[in-house]
């Protein structure tokens, strides 16, 4: 399936402050020059808060990482859960198409998205509230037909009650995710046969934990309980159980065994070392046209500013640096970014590239 960046955009796009400093923290979970591994989850928080990635959603975050625009799109445009057009403002309807849900009625399903919201998926409702696609298999096809409504799943299906599902949403309420014709999980149709004491227990584990949050279709601005703080659903407590301690509160091993001496790293490349006098020439002012030095893997619009910053413009200049020239610059050049110009090997890149 071609999947295209809406041509309708917005000027800009800001993660809210809480947002922000939540993103600064994800960056920071990733070693020195690896930040754009966090790429996936700040595309997951921008989608959250926005409801639907735009392009200065996703070009903002590639700058966060120093990656170029292209990195970041080709993430973007294949991960289906990232939605590249606006979808309704309310919810966006994932119906399972799949076989175990297409056996047991999602036809149906869809047909009652193509009457109550849009003849075409991803196309918003008239009041602009609601949105629906068809998606693979979900994982949940013991309770097929179902659909993913925002983050949760709402399960066996009829087109009787998805209408009753979207009018609810549709009016601003947030209806039981889970099965909706009063099984308690994913037993048998008939009743359980075995596990058959719930203790009272209103929900199975992850509805409970749903309700517990409720943020199905809510839009996430930062400020919310993170999953781990969130309160254990009534009647999933472990009798006399407190609150879930924080990890930090864990007993310590008891007596630390040998440890094993580490394998060494044959891949890794032995240090470089240099000293100041090893620091690369640098220019004041490019020579004729800069080059696009974007154009090396790994060097976006943000590294490219700072490149320039320090005097680099053009690819021959990269091209001739030695080894003790990488290394001072891979130490010194890159603000937070270190490592980066050996990693990616841009001496061989801007040979290739200035040739
Ligand atoms: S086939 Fe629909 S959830 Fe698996």
């Amino acid at each position: 399936m071609l999947r295209r960046l809406t041509p309708d955009q917005p000027e800009s796009f800001a993660f809210t402050n809480a947002n922000m400093a939540w993103a600064q923290e994800q960056i920071k979970k990733y070693p020195e020059g690896r930040q754009a591994s966090a790429i996936i989850p700040l595309l997951w928080r921008a989608q959250e808060q926005e409801g639907w990635l735009s392009k200065p959603a996703i070009e903002g975050i590639a700058d966060m990482l120093g990656m170029a625009y292209i990195r970041a799109l080709e993430v973007a445009t294949f991960y289906f859960m990232f939605q590249l057009k606006p979808v309704g403002s309310v919810a966006h309807i994932q119906i399972c198409g799949t076989t175990s849900c297409m056996l047991c009625g999602s036809e149906d399903l869809i047909a009652v998205c193509q009457e109550e919201i849009n003849e075409k998926p991803y196309l918003p409702s008239a009041d602009g509230k609601l949105s629906w696609e068809e998606v693979e298999c979900l994982g949940a096809c013991t309770n097929a037909p179902m659909a993913q409504v925002g983050k949760d799943y709402y399960e066996d299906l009829t087109a009787e009650s998805l209408r009753g599902l979207l009018k609810e949403f549709a009016a601003g309420k947030v209806p039981t995710p889970g099965p909706q014709n009063g099984r308690f999980a994913a037993e048998p149709l008939g009743g359980a046969t075995t596990l058959k004491d719930r203790s009272g227990e209103a929900h199975n584990g992850s509805v409970g934990l749903a309700v517990s949050i409720g943020d199905s279709v809510k839009r996430i601005d930062g400020t919310e309980v993170p999953l781990w703080k969130a309160p254990v659903p009534v009647g999933q407590q472990p009798e006399g159980a407190a609150a879930p301690k924080p990890k930090a509160e864990t007993k310590p091993a008891a007596a630390p065994k040998a440890k094993a001496k580490p394998a060494p790293k044959a891949e890794e490349a032995p240090a470089v070392e240099y000293s100041d006098d090893d620091k690369p020439e640098m220019l004041s002012a490019p020579q004729g046209a800069p080059d696009d030095l974007k154009k090396i893997k790994g060097v976006g619009p943000k590294l490219e500013k700072e490149l320039n910053g320090a005097g680099v413009y053009h690819f021959s200049q990269i091209a001739s640096w030695s080894a003790k020239e990488v290394a001072w610059a891979d130490d010194n050049l890159l603000d937070g970014f270190k490592g980066r110009i050996s990693r990616d090997n841009w001496v061989s890149q801007a040979k290739e590239l200035a040739t």
